[in-house]
């Protein structure tokens, strides 16, 4: 399958990934104890694993969606994160955050604390894939989908270079 310039091979069937999820769901479910969650859903790339995974879960909860933007420079621990559009309050709330990928961990190391500065009850991260080869920064996440090789991957959500994201199953980047 050719992206843009790039070949790319099937890694994960949406089968397998819907089966992931409907475990990852029965998992998290069990683990709630009576806890109503406020989902976070990162944007764009989680935007299908949250379509999904909120619909294999029968329980009450609130879902809202934020856009990262990361400027790059602007402080000497390199990337500033401003969050755009949580405008709801999270105070006191059981956050559980939905990432499509943790790659380097950057993004979510930025992220946190500005989350733990509007003083939420308690913090879960939940991530559909981890490429724990690629970590930076130390930082993991409560519930992982799959891991995976450090490979740049597409579909389902995820981007090469705004396309792709559309594709049921996941790709990735051919060797050679
Ligand atoms: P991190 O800050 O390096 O952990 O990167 C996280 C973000 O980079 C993810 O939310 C994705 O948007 C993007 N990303 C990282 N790896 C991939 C990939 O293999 N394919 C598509 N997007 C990726
Ligand atoms: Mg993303």
């Amino acid at each position: 399958m050719i992206i843009k310039d790039k070949e790319f091979e099937i890694y994960l069937s949406k089968e397998e990934i819907a089966e992931r999820i409907s475990s990852l769901a029965n998992e998290i479910e069990n683990n709630l104890d009576g806890i109503k969650p406020t989902f976070i859903s990162i944007l764009n790339g989680s935007y299908i694993f949250t379509a999904d995974l909120l619909r294999a879960l029968d329980i009450e909860c609130e879902v809202s969606f934020v856009k990262l933007a990361s400027y790059k420079g602007t402080s000497s621990t390199g990337n500033v994160i401003s969050i755009i559009g949580l405008e709801q309050s999270i105070h006191n709330k059981d956050v559980f955050i939905i990432e499509d990928i943790i790659d380097t961990g950057v993004t979510l190391a930025n992220f946190i604390p500005d989350i733990q500065q509007r003083n939420p009850k308690s913090i879960t991260i939940i991530s559909l894939l981890s490429k724990p080869e690629a970590r930076k920064v130390p930082i993991e996440a409560n519930y992982v989908g799959f891991e995976i090789p450090n490979k740049f991957v597409v579909g389902y959500g995820l981007d090469y270079d705004g396309l792709g994201r559309n594709l049921s199953d996941l790709y990735i980047l051919k060797e050679g």
